[in-house]
């Protein structure tokens, strides 16, 4: 799968490009500034090169401090407060008939839910292009930042404090995104697409995310549900329409339709959750689900059991 580059300069978004605009505006300045000043020295040493010393300059010593040292930059300082406030407001403006979504920052992955749709999911959060989405942002244990950069800018997930973000992905596609606030050892890898479909594609998913998975789908995949119900995974984690409802780890509903596993780490693949399941720790250091060793036939048909879950 290709990721778009998850770049402030390719915005895909309003926000995203009001953004970019402040950040072109810096670059420019900056270069402007860069050269001026450049040109400066480089008179500077030509003029200091001459025997004599060089001419008197025409413009005082004094009004050279005034102008550009003071005047100069305040004035360009001020030109940058006030399009950073103005860009800010309008990033932060709601807009008719936003989707609501809360995300929860935990180390080392994103709890994601769809408080209007009764949607309960991790990592990848889908949305309808085109529409604003208003998300709520809270942590559960420590600091983590939402930021996926081609969208909208970092807004920091605080426990016990309700952020609100506003985007809107104005094109399908794939955005990934990054804790971009140090939260302890899985830090990077604690990443997040936001995938953002069609309005109809969406409504597809959200009508499918609502339904309650049908049970197994054949013996196998029977067989490694009464696997993850009679091991410590059903203590963590939640599969809707069974009695697995535990809330430490991330929602495993709709499991099988994800791209990704481990908060984004490794590609969703029954080999990856075979290791996940067994050793998730060779995977991501330091991650808080514990290891849970399986005869090989019982780990295999709670694989097939997991990828059915779509
Ligand atoms: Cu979460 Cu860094």
């Amino acid at each position: 799968m290709i990721l778009a580059g998850p770049s402030i300069l390719d915005p895909h978004g309003p926000e995203a490009h009001r953004l970019a605009g402040v950040w072109w505006l810096m670059f420019t300045m900056a270069v402007v500034v860069y050269v001026v000043v450049a040109g400066f020295i480089l008179v500077g040493v030509l003029r200091g090169r001459r025997s004599d010393g060089g001419r008197a300059s025409r413009i005082s010593e004094g009004a050279f401090i005034w102008v550009g040292g003071i005047i100069v930059p305040s004035a360009i300082l001020l030109v940058l407060a006030v399009v950073t406030v103005q860009a800010t407001t309008k990033v932060r403006r709601p807009e008719r008939n936003p989707l609501p979504i809360e995300v929860i920052g935990r180390q080392w992955w994103w709890e994601v839910r769809y408080p209007t749709l009764g949607i309960s999911t991790a990592n990848e959060i889908h949305v309808p292009a085109g529409r604003q989405i208003q998300m709520g942002l809270d942590a559960s244990d420590v600091i983590h930042s939402f930021w996926v950069p081609q969208l909208a800018g970092k807004v920091d997930a605080i426990p016990g404090q309700h952020n609100l973000l506003r985007f809107t992905a104005d094109t399908p596609g794939v955005y990934r995104g990054q804790c971009a606030e140090y939260c302890g050892v899985q830090h990077a890898r604690m990443a997040m697409i936001v995938v953002a479909d069609t309005p109809a594609t969406f409504e597809r998913w959200a009508a499918r995310r609502q339904t309650t998975p049908s049970p197994p789908d054949g013996d196998e995949q029977a067989r490694g549900q009464l696997v993850f119900m009679s091991h410590p995974c059903a203590g963590c984690h939640t599969i809707k329409g069974t009695e697995a409802n535990g809330t430490r780890g991330p929602d495993l509903t709709d499991i099988g339709s994800r791209r990704w596993l481990g908060a984004i780490t490794v590609p969703n693949t029954a080999n990856f959750l075979e290791a996940w399941i067994t050793a998730p720790a060779t995977i991501k250091p330091g991650v808080l689900m514990p290891p849970t060793q399986l005869p090989p036939d019982q780990l295999k048909a709670l694989v097939a059991y997991l990828e059915g879950l779509k």
